[in-house]
């Protein structure tokens, strides 16, 4: 028998306020209703301007679309979009050396110097397995006027205030598409202090607008965010510890990542032992959205956070022991 979990969806509460909109398309203005969204998401990221996009990818591919020089990517636990848009916009992309997806600051120092980019890209957890030393990063790149844009998809609402945090970052971009930690279905925004950015960016904004049912889930999802990514963090930090093959066993994150040999016969086993309403709870990597290790990982990011209660953690924990024995 497998263990039966449910994949991650809309709070009831979203569903209902994205029918509400609905139901008042003839009635409301789409103005207000984003206007609303916005002015709420600026509250949790910190930063003076909020804009709201179709996409994680567009707002991207719009904040992209400022830079003329070339930009800094991890060489692992990026998002690929990261430089595939970077291709389309015609801007050149080097590789950062990192430490299993994790940026050093005196690896930064060096390639800040060396290659004198214009921004450096980064997601707020590498590969979503471990929390990135956001803060220190962001501080070596405004002494030396680098734009640090972090790609908060996976730690919006961060109780420690450490990720997703408009202090320490010039640029917050975040999907709250699915299965994200504002998990809507559609969506996302660019937050910043600096409204050159949004001006400078205005025309591909004009064509990645938001719908205003989208802007209304966001608006009421966005409230679940800190309990989502608080008990999802717990849930993986529980599991970690759990084994010794887990990755970056020190650091938060939202996936866990297992060392392993054969990470194809792993997974199979894994997928076998454990159904999510048969959507994907497994990555087999190398992967650069998650690590170029040879490794395994569990997608509780993925998971309803009914499944992140204490007593289904531990029989998932039971039944990934018992893959790996199989295996
Ligand atoms: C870290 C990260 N950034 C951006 C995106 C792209 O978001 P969207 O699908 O909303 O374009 C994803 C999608 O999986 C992602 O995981």
């Amino acid at each position: 028998m497998s263990l039966q979990l449910y994949y991650k969806k809309p709070s009831p509460e979203t569903i209902n306020a994205m029918c509400r909109a609905s139901k008042s398309l003839r009635t409301t203005s789409r103005s207000d209703q984003i206007q609303k969204t916005q002015e709420k998401i600026t509250h949790f990221v910190n930063h003076e301007h909020v804009k709201l996009v179709n996409s994680g990818n567009s707002a991207i591919m719009a904040v992209m679309s400022t830079l003329k020089n070339k930009i800094l990517i991890p060489d692992e636990g990026g998002w690929v979009g990261f430089k595939k848009i970077a291709d389309l916009m015609g801007l050149e992309v080097v590789y950062i050396p990192t430490s299993q997806g994790i940026i050093e600051l005196d690896v930064l120092e060096k390639y800040l110097d060396n290659h004198r980019p214009e921004a450096l890209f980064l997601t707020s957890l590498a590969g979503y397995i471990a929390e990135q030393p956001v803060k220190d990063l962001f501080e070596l790149c405004d002494d030396r006027n680098v734009l640090m844009v972090e790609d908060a998809s996976g730690a919006i609402g961060d109780p420690e205030k450490r990720l997703a945090n408009g202090e320490h970052s010039h640029v917050i971009i975040a999907s709250t598409g699915s299965p994200k930690i504002v998990n809507v279905g559609n969506g996302g925004f660019i937050s910043t202090n600096d409204y050159k950015i949004l001006k400078d960016s205005k025309n591909i904004l004009n064509s990645v607008k938001i719908d205003r049912i989208t802007a209304a889930g966001i608006y009421e999802e966005i409230n679940h965010a800190p309990h989502i990514l608080n008990s999802t963090i717990n849930a993986c930090q529980k599991m970690k510890k759990e084994f010794n093959n887990a990755m970056h066993q020190d650091k938060r994150g939202i996936v866990l990542a297992l060392i392993v040999d054969d990470p194809r016969r792993v997974g199979y086993i894994i997928r076998k032992n454990i159904m999510a309403e048969n959507r994907r709870v497994v990555t087999i990597c190398p992967d650069y959205n998650r690590t170029l290790s040879s490794a395994v990982c569990f997608e509780l990011k993925n998971l309803d956070v009914n499944c992140l209660k204490s007593g289904i953690v531990e029989k998932i924990i039971f039944t990934i022991k018992n893959s790996l024995n199989d295996y």
